[in-house]
């Protein structure tokens, strides 16, 4: 753990920068509640996207996600022209196509995004196959809540062309994107990667590849706090949802927020981890955010989680 924070710490840009790479078609891998979300923003901001998922049952889920995510966004921004609203959403939909080949996908790109599964393994396998397929150009980003960058670029030759691009759920309405470059990225890639994120109409912050970045090193630990805290029996999580919004502003209760980030990703997030140190309290698993994975309830996207949804 010691030898990967004073590695990233040590970070340092190229000195002979060059210009940064203008991103003009992004393909996005994985169409979840992150892709979907990512590849609306990248569309409605004028990108070319394609959006790559496992099946096409995916993908058209993850379409109609976004139309009815848009549909949402003008009825508040053409409150007064529904027509244009209409126009807006088609117009946005047009930009975006879809496969179930990600190599392919990968073979005419300025960027692949890689919104999948939070699991080393299976990022590692996509983006090293990926690394032969992309063109010289093309630049590698992750958007992983918890994985070194550095870890998942391991398996590329374009080291220097690899970063993360953290978005929030729900990414429409989220305005943060943090930009993560490891001690390799060129000072290039980082530019392009924080233009990208100003190009979506979000705020960036540039952050260092410890575990978390900024966000979620904060976050997680304290939602992990909320679940030991209920399981202490010291609070019904209810009562702890209502305390943490009225008390502390939060638009969510950490419970809730639990279920909408999603408990399968949670559990990985903090397995990681605790598998790189093990003695840290703030990493410690939950018994009950355990078994609540193992029995299916992932939160909203399955209906069930601490609370059920309809
Ligand atoms: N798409 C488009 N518009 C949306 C939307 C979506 N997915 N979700 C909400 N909105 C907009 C809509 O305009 C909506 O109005 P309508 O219901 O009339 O369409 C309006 O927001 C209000 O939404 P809600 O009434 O549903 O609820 P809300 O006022 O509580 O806002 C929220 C919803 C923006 C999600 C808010 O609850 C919130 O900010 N929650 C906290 C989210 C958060 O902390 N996210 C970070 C998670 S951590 C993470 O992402 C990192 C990681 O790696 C795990
Ligand atoms: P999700 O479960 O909603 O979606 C993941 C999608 O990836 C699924 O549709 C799955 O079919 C697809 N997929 C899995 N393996 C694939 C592969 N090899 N090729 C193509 N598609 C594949 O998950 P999510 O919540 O969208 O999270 C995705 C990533 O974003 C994770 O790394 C997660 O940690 C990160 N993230 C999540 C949140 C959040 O709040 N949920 C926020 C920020 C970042």
């Amino acid at each position: 753990m010691a030898s990967f924070f004073t590695h990233q710490l040590c970070r340092s840009f190229s000195s002979t920068a060059l210009r940064s790479v203008a991103i003009k078609h992004v393909v996005i891998i994985g169409g979840g509640q992150m892709g979907a979300g990512i590849a609306q923003v990248a569309a409605a901001t004028g990108h070319q996207v394609t959006l790559v998922d496992t099946s096409d049952s995916i993908l058209q889920k993850a379409v109609k996600g976004m139309e009815s995510s848009l549909k949402r966004v003008v009825k508040k921004k053409f409150a007064d022209k529904p027509e244009a609203g209409e126009e807006f959403i088609q117009k946005v939909l047009k930009n975006v196509s879809t496969s179930t080949d990600a190599a392919a996908a990968a073979q005419h790109t300025d960027l692949v995004l890689e919104a999948i599964v939070e699991n080393l393994q299976i990022k590692q396998d996509l983006f090293g196959t990926l690394d032969k397929a992309a063109p010289e150009h093309t630049i590698f980003a992750s958007n992983t809540s918890s994985l070194p960058i550095t870890d998942i670029a391991s398996t590329t030759t374009r080291l220097d062309r690899f970063g993360g691009l953290h978005f929030f759920n729900p990414v429409p309405m989220m305005k943060l994107v943090e930009v993560i470059g490891t001690s390799a990225t060129s000072q290039e890639t980082f530019d392009s990667l924080l233009n990208f994120g100003k190009a979506l109409g979000k705020t960036t912050v540039s952050c260092k590849d410890t575990p978390g970045f900024i966000v979620n090193r904060l976050l997680v630990p304290y939602m992990l706090e909320a679940i030991r805290l209920h399981e202490r029996g010291h609070g019904s999580k209810e009562d702890i949802d209502i305390a943490m919004k009225l008390g502390a502003g939060y638009p969510m209760g950490p419970f809730e927020l639990l279920d909408y980030v999603g408990l399968d990703t949670c559990k990985f997030i903090m397995d990681g981890w605790s598998q790189m140190d093990p003695d840290n309290p703030l990493f410690a698993k939950s018994q009950l955010l355990n078994k609540l994975v193992a029995e299916g309830k992932f939160g909203k996207k399955t209906g069930e989680g601490f609370y059920k949804y309809k």
